[in-house]
């Protein structure tokens, strides 16, 4: 490790965003793509099982057909996903490639097993964690992969929906019981997106031991759900406090989502 590497690490991380708007026009080589894949495998595994396949699609004939697939998605998440701010999935129409992370299950079964019903039951639930965690570190390796080289991505994850990760399967020939559990439209953005709403540092460090005044309420939990999600996540400005219309939006949950009290005074439900 370098001096340095810090800085150029967060500068990445930092930079990484969900665009959902292309440049057309564009195109990228498979070299870079394999860079970007190669990231993806070096990602950490429970178990170092690597429980994934990367599916890169650069063949703009069938990256139209998984297109299709994900606009029919978008539609079902506006039919039966009501009041979830769903975006529409046409800006994958510029994208370059899509790399589909594919989780495959089986193996779990070199994650610790228990050897009583109630073990394995615990086991069993805890494994579930590993796998997904494994994957998402997968999609993260490669996210950060796409950004470093230039290039920006999303992270679709309604190709784990079994009806999507169906349709998926049909036209990519992968088994049935594996599933895509991420899905990264690749391509140049249309328009630089800098940030996004972030928490504050303070607020979710917890040094040694977790601090109550930190704690989400439940009541900031609806408030967020009923009024503030779509602000959180589709505008271009880390600290919602900088928001024009930061009062109208936050009101009384200012602190909460500006500061490292979420939760004056500590108490915590029993
Ligand atoms: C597990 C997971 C699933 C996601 N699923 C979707 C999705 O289906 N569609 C989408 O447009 N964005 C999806 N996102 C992207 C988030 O909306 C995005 O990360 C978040 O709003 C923060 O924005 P940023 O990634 O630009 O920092 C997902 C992100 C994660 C980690």
């Amino acid at each position: 490790m370098r001096e340095g590497d810090y800085d150029n690490l967060i500068s990445i991380i930092r930079q990484r965003r969900s665009v959902r708007k292309f440049e057309p026009g564009r195109s990228v080589s498979r070299e870079t793509l394999a860079k970007i894949a190669e990231a993806g495998r070096w990602a950490p595994s429970g178990a170092n099982v690597q429980p994934w396949d990367f599916v890169v699609i650069e063949d703009s004939a069938l990256r139209d057909e998984v297109i299709g697939v994900f606009m029919r998605q978008a539609e079902r998440l506006k039919e039966f996903a009501q009041g979830f701010p769903a975006v529409y999935k046409t800006y994958l129409n510029n994208t370059v490639a899509i790399v589909i992370v594919l989780g495959d299950p089986r193996w779990k079964v070199n994650f610790p097993h228990g050897v009583t019903e109630a073990s394995e039951q615990e086991y069993a639930e805890n494994n579930e964690n590993i796998f997904f965690s494994s994957l998402g570190a997968a999609i993260q390796n490669i996210q950060l992969a796409v950004t470093a080289c230039g290039l920006t991505s999303a992270w679709l994850s309604g190709g784990g929906e079994a009806t999507t990760s169906s349709a998926l399967s049909d036209l990519l020939g992968y088994p049935k019981f594996m599933r895509a559990y991420g899905t990264i439209p690749i391509g140049y953005p249309a328009k630089d997106i800098g940030q996004r709403f972030r928490r504050p540092l303070d607020q979710v460090i917890h040094w040694n031991g977790y601090e109550g005044e930190k704690y989400r309420t439940d009541e900031q939990l609806e408030f967020h759900h009923q009024q503030l999600r779509p602000f959180t996540m589709y505008r271009n400005v880390e600290d919602a406090g900088d928001w024009d219309d930061a009062d109208e939006r936050l009101g009384p949950w200012r602190d909460a989502y500006c500061t490292g009290v979420t939760n004056p005074g500590g108490k915590l439900p029993g």
